[in-house]
């Protein structure tokens, strides 16, 4: 079995920010102000705009998948035994072709409400005028993405892939945010960091691959659908 674990970076050529670059969104929003569930308590208004406004950008025209993602739904296709775990709350995975992605994040294109618990796609803006289709409740309709101080999504179906895999593979991730960042640890296979830089956290992969992830992506994975790639056959 192979894992692949994906982060901003995988997205950053699609036109989407990461979070922890240079010109990353953690660089000009503080956490705190839109993304915890006290954030959302306190100022909710200010939570749906900074939402609202990264839903309208993944929606609108320029952003489409790049060749990194349309690589690993290729693999994906051509082996049942691959496993892929995003950070990402994009859809690009699903616009390449991607069979299954866990969303461990949660996703942008999604909606909660708080009144009923039910989730369901949603592409409009959020306010307090927003109607849960479910149960008609108005006003407590929150994004499905998965802030900091809750629980990311998947982390038992995850655990159990990482203990069984073969190859694990993280692909344009800082490795600065927890859990995420220990699944190195979790595998008992090999491990092989792609980014466009050391990242933090290199030292703890078997191998790392580096430049931008449309360039390194696509011939890691030929290597991987022609058998060519030694160290994964090795084991
Ligand atoms: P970060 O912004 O922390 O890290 C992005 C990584 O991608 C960095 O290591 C960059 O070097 C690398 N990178 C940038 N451009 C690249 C490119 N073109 N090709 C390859 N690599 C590139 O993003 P994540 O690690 O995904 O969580 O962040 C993890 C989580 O922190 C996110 O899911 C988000 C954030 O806060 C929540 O919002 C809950």
């Amino acid at each position: 079995m192979i894992v692949l674990l994906t982060g901003a970076g995988i997205s950053q050529e699609s036109g989407l920010s990461t979070f922890r670059d240079a010109d990353g969104t953690w660089t000009s929003v503080p956490i705190e102000e839109v993304a915890t569930p006290e954030a959302f308590a306190r100022d909710p208004s200010r939570v749906n705009a900074f939402y609202n406004s990264r839903r309208r950008k993944l929606l609108g025209a320029d952003i489409a998948p790049n060749a990194a993602h349309l690589a690993l739904a290729q693999l994906q296709r051509s082996r049942p035994d691959v496993i892929l775990v995003t950070q990402n709350v994009d859809n690009l995975h699903e616009r390449a072709g991607s069979p299954q992605a866990l969303h461990m994040h949660g996703e942008l294109l999604k909606a909660r409400c708080l009144a009923c618990e039910a989730e369901f796609s949603w592409q409009e803006d959020l306010s307090p005028e927003s109607r849960c289709p479910d149960c008609g409740d108005s006003g407590r309709l929150r994004t499905a993405v998965v802030w900091f101080n809750e629980r990311p999504r998947h982390l038992t179906e995850i655990a159990e892939a990482l203990a069984a895999c073969h190859l694990f593979v993280a692909i344009g991730t800082s490795g600065s945010v927890n859990p995420a960042a220990g699944f190195v640890e979790m595998v008992k296979g090999h491990t092989v960091e792609i980014n466009l830089a050391p990242s933090a956290i290199a030292e703890r992969f078997d191998e790392g691959i580096y430049g931008p992830a449309s360039e390194t992506v696509p011939p890691f994975v030929e290597q991987l659908m022609s058998g060519d790639f030694a160290r994964e056959e090795a084991r």
